[in-house]
């Protein structure tokens, strides 16, 4: 019997090692120590076996178990090192190659900065390094902040300048960023120095200057003592830093309901005057509606749109041209993501 077990042994090593591949191992592994295997079987039948027999029968059949054990899964380790060394040989990948498509001549480019928000960016920086804080506000907007609170009430013409997408539950998007300005006295107090860029919607006839989609900016600031002339230089700074450096301004009466005294302002660019923004002094109303004292208190506004910036920046000609997501004009605004 010892004899027998000796010479399984050998014999299952031998099939271990001549094994090539994973499969071969297990159907080596179920015939000599699996369930049914034949080590196992003498393992089982040890009890059978006259009492002087069953310890040292039952020792070598231990053995000779743990022996091909042990050398199928050292055979399987090196199998699959094996394997693992073949894929590296075959499926190298040489990672300093340029992509396919640069190897075929075709040119890859970068995105681009949308010239929108590139311009957003940097006029919030200069109202950063003027001391401003930049705001949001909800595109859906009520009645009372889109309009009752900055002195257009329910009847009032004005509204009608402004077609509105009204929402069925009564509430509207944004005609304009000045619900902002409300919001901000709502909640903070003076100084109030803020700026709210975004997006705003209008039911408009769609042309090369009309948009039903389309960015402001909106600025304000409130504390004791605040004019015409503060106003004025923020605006010229912000001109300038934008446009050019050399950039005249002017203002001409104008009528906002929110704003007592209303203006327009001109600014010179390339030599011909150009209608850029509304502005004024914070209606005394509006500040009470948004909770601050018209006594103690006095504000600017003023509100541009972003979209006729850029135009007039860079001499674009269609304002369909900013939202139709045509890449050939995009491009034209390049010089790579950091924009
Ligand atoms: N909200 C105005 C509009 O969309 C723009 C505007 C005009 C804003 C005068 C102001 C302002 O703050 O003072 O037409």
């Amino acid at each position: 019997m010892l004899d027998e077990l000796q010479a399984m042994e050998r014999e299952a090593l031998a099939a271990v090692r001549a094994a090539a591949d994973g499969d071969v191992l297990g159907a080596v592994e179920a015939t000599w120590i699996g369930r049914k295997g034949r080590i196992t079987g003498i393992l089982r039948s040890v009890g059978t076996l006259p009492a002087e027999q069953r310890g040292p029968v039952g020792q070598a059949a231990n053995l000779a178990r743990r022996a091909v054990d042990e050398a199928l899964s050292a055979r399987r380790t090196e199998l699959l090192a094996g394997a693992e060394a073949r894929l590296a040989d075959t499926e190298w990948v040489d990672a300093t190659l340029p992509p396919p498509a640069a190897r075929a001549g075709v040119r890859r480019t970068g995105g681009t900065i949308h010239p929108i928000t590139a311009l957003t960016r940097e006029i919030e920086d200069v109202f950063l390094s003027m001391g401003f804080d930049t705001l949001d506000g909800p595109w859906v907007e009520d009645d009372f902040h889109n309009f009752g609170a900055l002195n257009m009430p329910a009847d009032h013409p004005a509204r009608d300048m402004q077609d509105t997408y009204w929402l069925s539950d009564g509430n509207l998007l944004r005609t304009h960023t000045s619900p902002v300005q409300v919001r901000a006295m709502e909640s903070g107090a003076p100084p109030i120095r803020a700026v709210c860029l975004g997006r705003v919607f209008r039911h408009e006839e769609l042309d090369a200057t009309h948009e039903n989609t389309f960015h402001q900016i909106e600025g304000f600031y409130v504390d004791r003592g605040v004019s015409v002339g503060h106003m004025l230089y923020v605006l010229r700074t912000l001109l300038r830093e934008v446009l050019d450096d050399d950039v005249e301004v002017r203002l001409r009466p104008s009528y906002f309901p929110f704003v007592e005294p209303g203006f327009e302002m001109d600014v010179t660019f390339r030599g011909k005057w150009m209608e850029l923004l509304g502005c004024g002094m914070v209606h005394p109303y509006v500040l009470e509606q948004g909770g601050i004292d018209p006594t103690v208190f006095s504000g600017f506004a003023f509100g541009l749109g972003i979209d006729r910036l850029v135009m007039l920046k860079h001499g674009v000609e269609d304002l369909r041209h900013f939202m139709d997501g045509d890449l050939r004009f995009l491009r034209q605004f390049g010089g790579g993501l950091e924009g």
